[in-house]
Order: C-alpha cells, then sequence, then structure tokens
C-alpha cells in the first residue's frame, strides 16, 4: 500500500496518466514488515563504516517494523549498478543510495525511482534529480569555508602567501568537485597564494600518502596541504612526517569522526577539519515519511563545524551555510 502511495504521488508529479491516491495514508502498522535496502559504495574508509553502524542502530532502535538490507558495493561503480537492480527485482519498499559517483549511478537512480520505488540518495549526488530526496552536507560551503580556513592561517584575506598542495577526492563524485570549485572560489582570489596538485586520490589514505611522497621532491617549498578528506590529509601528514618536513607544512581535511580528524586535531597532525555528518539516520527517516505518504523536503543539508586546535575543546565553531 505503501509502495501504491508513492507510485501515485510520482506519476501525478511526472505528468504521467492520472492515479488517484488514498485519501487518508495511514502509518503502517507496527507488525507489518518494510523492506528497505541500502547500497552503500564501499566500507574501505572509516567515515563509511561509521555511517553504516549509525544506520543500523537508528534503524534497530526506531524501525522494528523495518528490515534494511545492506549492499556494499566493494568500491565498483559496476558492483553498485548491479545491487540496485537486484532492490528494484526483489521489489523493496525503499531504496537508501550512497553512490560511488555520479554519472555511473544515474541510470539505476531512474530505473529504480520508474519502477515506483522511492529513492533516498546520500552524500553523493546523481545526475537525474526526479528521486524522492537527498541528504548530505552541502560540499560547496565546506569547500569555501575551507578556502576561509586556509586564507586567515597564511596571513589573512588579501595579504595571504604560500604554496598550497591540493589532494582530491574522487572527482567523479559531486563531494570531490564541490569541494575543489568552493575551495578554489576563495583561494584564487588571493594574488600571493598558488596551489599545486589537484590530482584525484579517490579518497584513498595511501594514494594521498604516494602522492605526497612525489610532491615534497618536486616542491622545496610546500606551505599547506588542503585534502578533501581527513584520511588522504593525514596520509600527506605521514609522508612528511618521513621526509621530516612535517613541521613546516599546515595539514586541513574534512570528515572530523571523533576518533580521526577531531583527534588529529587534538595531537597537532592536523591543523584543522571541517564536519561532515554521515546521512544515514536522516536518510531513514525520510524514507519512512514518504512510505507513510507524508511530503518531505527534496533536499535536507546537513550542517558543518570547524575544529582548530583553539576551538578543539569546545566542539568546534559552527559554519553557517549560507556563506
Ligand atoms: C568516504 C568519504 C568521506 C568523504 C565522503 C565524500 O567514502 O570519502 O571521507 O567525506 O566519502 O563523499
Amino acid at each position: 500500500m505503501n509502495r501504491a502511495l508513492w507510485s501515485g504521488f510520482l506519476v501525478l508529479s511526472l505528468g504521467l496518466p492520472r492515479v488517484t491516491p488514498a485519501q487518508e495514508p495511514l502509518p503502517p502498522a507496527a507488525d507489518v514488515k518494510l523492506v528497505i535496502g541500502f547500497s552503500q559504495c564501499t566500507v574501505k574508509e572509516p567515515w563509511r563504516v561509521e555511517f553504516n553502524r549509525r544506520l543500523k542502530e537508528h534503524a534497530e532502535r526506531n524501525y522494528p517494523n523495518v528490515q534494511l538490507d545492506m549492499l556494499d558495493a566493494d568500491d565498483k561503480t559496476e558492483k553498485q549498478v548491479g545491487d540496485v537492480k537486484t532492490f528494484i527485482r526483489r521489489g523493496v519498499d525503499a531504496i537508501l543510495i550512497s553512490p560511488k559517483e555520479a554519472a555511473g549511478l544515474t541510470g539505476v537512480v531512474k530505473e529504480a525511482t520508474e519502477a515506483g520505488i522511492p529513492v533516498v540518495v546520500l552524500d553523493r549526488d546523481v545526475n537525474y534529480k526526479d528521486y524522492a530526496c537527498f541528504v548530505g552536507g552541502d560540499n560547496r560551503v565546506i569547500g569555501r569555508a575551507a578556502g576561509k580556513v586556509v586564507v586567515e592561517m597564511l596571513g589573512g584575506p588579501g595579504k595571504a602567501k604560500g604554496v598550497i598542495y591540493e589532494i582530491c577526492g574522487g572527482l567523479a563524485s559531486t563531494p570531490g568537485q564541490e569541494r575543489r570549485d568552493g575551495f578554489h572560489e576563495v583561494v584564487d582570489k588571493e594574488p600571493g597564494l598558488k596551489v599545486l596538485g589537484g590530482l584525484d586520490c579517490d579518497w584513498k589514505k595511501d594514494k594521498a600518502h604516494s602522492v605526497m611522497q612525489d610532491a615534497l621532491k618536486a616542491n622545496p617549498q610546500i606551505d599547506l596541504v588542503y585534502a578533501h578528506n581527513d584520511p588522504m590529509a593525514h596520509g600527506a601528514y605521514l609522508a612528511a612526517k618521513a621526509a621530516g618536513r612535517e613541521a613546516e607544512i599546515k595539514f586541513i581535511g574534512i570528515d572530523a569522526l571523533p576518533d580521526e580528524g577531531v583527534r588529529w586535531v587534538k595531537t597537532g597532525e592536523l591543523t584543522a577539519s571541517l564536519l561532515y555528518p554521515t546521512p544515514g539516520e536522516a536518510g531513514l527517516d525520510l524514507a519512512m515519511k514518504i512510505l507513510r505518504g507524508e511530503q518531505v523536503e527534496k533536499r535536507v543539508t546537513l550542517p558543518t563545524r570547524v575544529f582548530t586546535k583553539a576551538n578543539v575543546d569546545q566542539g568546534g565553531e559552527e559554519v553557517r551555510l549560507d556563506k
């Protein structure tokens, strides 16, 4: 019945032949099992392990009538396409997906939506926008906030000076593109700053470590590393440490997991980290609202905070999302 409601809504919103939805949708009875498929792109990074852990705990605590089926795509687009197709074939009630990349997952998100399954897209977006809703951080705002932190650290607006080495996440994904673009909007205005690097390290610590080894050999001066996540920032830090150059370089990352980025800011290994909250709990809440026939916002933006040595013990500082 819930799927039928959603299909009615979808058909109406797509302007296809009219289907009359039920007048007063009732919440599902507590003993009705709803099956929600969750397609996670990888669990190779700590942020995703935490994402899954929180989502699973949230589902168990709050939705005893939900069976959450999680599939791990092992960091491969083709596997993730197959995982979503499996959910479509099984006729799950809703799909949550955190895509490996935008273009490769666009088709299957469209296919699921057109099959009448509400799809909630988490953290990384796709190019098709008629899915049910999106939940994630605003990566352009985060990129800009990182840019402002960096400009301050290197001398302040109009006076900043130095050589920055940028290490990118997956550039086929929207967070990689937006963290790069937001950052450049700010730092490219500073005539005294030079940005080197920009290689796609696919969010991986080991790749960032080896890219940084080469960067250190090629560049006698690097004042700051901006990496699109904390594992890569820390990989770069370890490479600099092995070369005896960590004290002359500042390291900025994103994620700020308590046991990772926040801890590294406390120990001084990272100079700053920006919070990127995991979106699983909010995503599941939205899927459940949709299945109860409630209207939901199309885009839910999660907040961010910046952590530096000066504010880490007070829980960091909020970044305004309109900035
Ligand atoms: C984990 C991760 C995080 C990053 C996010 C971006 O896979 O790389 O570190 O913030 O994905 O989508």
